[in-house]
């Protein structure tokens, strides 16, 4: 009788990957980013307090980041504008720092990284602070250098991601940009006290929901990527905050499965990428909600009328009850009702599990794809 004892294998605790683990944990992730961070119904972030006079003294915010942290700005862009109405720009770390970038005093610039070592973005934030810019580091690493070389930090508390792939540490960074976001909104006076209160409800409602997807459409989606293991390219579209989620759906795709993938926005289609859709060609479509939006929604569906009318295999991201792609989806994974800025947090998450499912069904290393690492310290 043998025990055989393999401890990388107890620290997936029963899971078969890091990966699935923490995917398994992105409504922990969340839940425990804002823990702490609601209080008597007003977003409390202590890390910041004593800024009060520099939020309210900033004219601009840039947010800088690589890879998935990337595209979690992207999202946290349109929450930045609409709550606390500041313009903002994002941008690839490594492109600010060579451009000679337009900034100073009232710039606040918000970098964000899992690792907090990212030499891209460490050098960016350099860059900035060497500029005059106010920095604000989001990270995952408590002590890391990009927080260190920062004047403010907020950490998001996703605990320690292993796999190379960041998943459980996307959502919590698009989560402490949103109550980032609230409080600075505050401090200017730029946020109704009536839109903060629902967006706290909206973000403590979070976690639920995308367990919901878990347990109800994990599966369903899995088997979806064991039936495309051949596939060659997958297309992402999206809209608004569907947008930044169409990108990273087909990032993790890339990086976990080695097929061409690509995200667009939808509003695009037209201006060149439907040339791409040839029959069978499978598109993933984030829907945005006909509550949020019925203009935008419409627009959607109707960029999916056009692809599937080339042939284009649809598989619809939608809200559960939105019985208008159905005539068009040849699948529609569906997700739990949230309101428009809160939806890429729960929309991603079948674009998670697609990518590792295919992976997966390629027999590939999902915690370790070839030729990446999961922090990169060199340019
Ligand atoms: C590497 C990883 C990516 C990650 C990026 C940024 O390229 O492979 O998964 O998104 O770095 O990492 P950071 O630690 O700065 O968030």
């Amino acid at each position: 009788f043998e025990v055989s004892w393999d401890a990388a294998a107890a620290d997936k605790g029963g899971w078969p990957s890091f990966m699935a683990k923490e995917v398994s944990e992105e409504p922990e992730a969340v839940a425990k980013t804002v823990l702490g961070r609601v209080k008597d119904g007003g977003i409390v972030i202590p890390e910041l307090d004593g800024l009060d006079e520099l939020f309210q003294g900033i004219d601009r915010v840039i947010v800088l980041a690589c890879g998935t942290a990337y595209y979690a700005g992207l999202v946290g862009k349109y929450a930045i504008e609409q709550w606390a109405r500041i313009p903002v720009d994002v941008e690839l770390a490594h492109e600010f720092r060579y451009r000679d970038p337009i900034v100073g005093s009232t710039t606040l610039v918000v970098s964000i990284s899992q690792s907090g070592e990212t030499m891209d973005t460490l050098m960016a934030v350099k860059e900035a602070a060497r500029l005059g810019a106010k920095t604000l580091s989001i990270c995952n690493t408590q002590g890391a250098t990009i927080p260190r070389e920062s004047d403010a930090i907020v950490y998001t508390h996703a605990g320690p991601e292993v796999a190379v792939a960041s998943t459980k540490a996307f959502v919590a960074q698009i989560t402490a940009l949103y109550l980032l976001a609230l409080h600075v909104g505050r401090v200017r006076g730029a946020l109704a006290p009536s839109v903060a209160e629902e967006s706290i409800d909206e973000l403590e409602a979070l976690p639920a929901k995308i367990q919901w997807v878990l347990d109800n459409e994990q599966e369903r989606i899995e088997q979806l990527s064991h039936w495309m293991g051949d596939t060659r390219s997958v297309l992402f579209l999206g809209r608004h905050v569907g947008y930044p989620i169409a990108l990273e759906g087909a990032l993790k795709l890339k990086e976990l499965s080695y097929i061409h993938a690509e995200g667009f926005a939808a509003g695009e289609l037209k201006h060149g990428p439907i040339a791409l859709i040839e029959p069978g060609q499978p598109v993933f479509v984030m829907v945005p909600s006909p509550r949020g939006s019925a203009t935008l929604h419409a627009k959607v569906v109707s960029n999916i009328e056009e692809i599937r009318a080339r042939g284009a295999r649809v598989i619809a991201v939608a809200e559960e009850g939105d019985a208008a792609v159905l005539p068009f989806a040849d699948e529609v994974l569906r997700v739990p009702l949230a309101s428009p800025l809160f939806e890429p947090l729960i929309a991603v998450v079948p674009l998670h599990i697609f990518a590792m499912g295919l992976a997966t069904a390629k027999g590939l290393d999902v915690d370790q794809p070839r030729n990446l690492a999961k922090s990169v310290t060199v340019e």
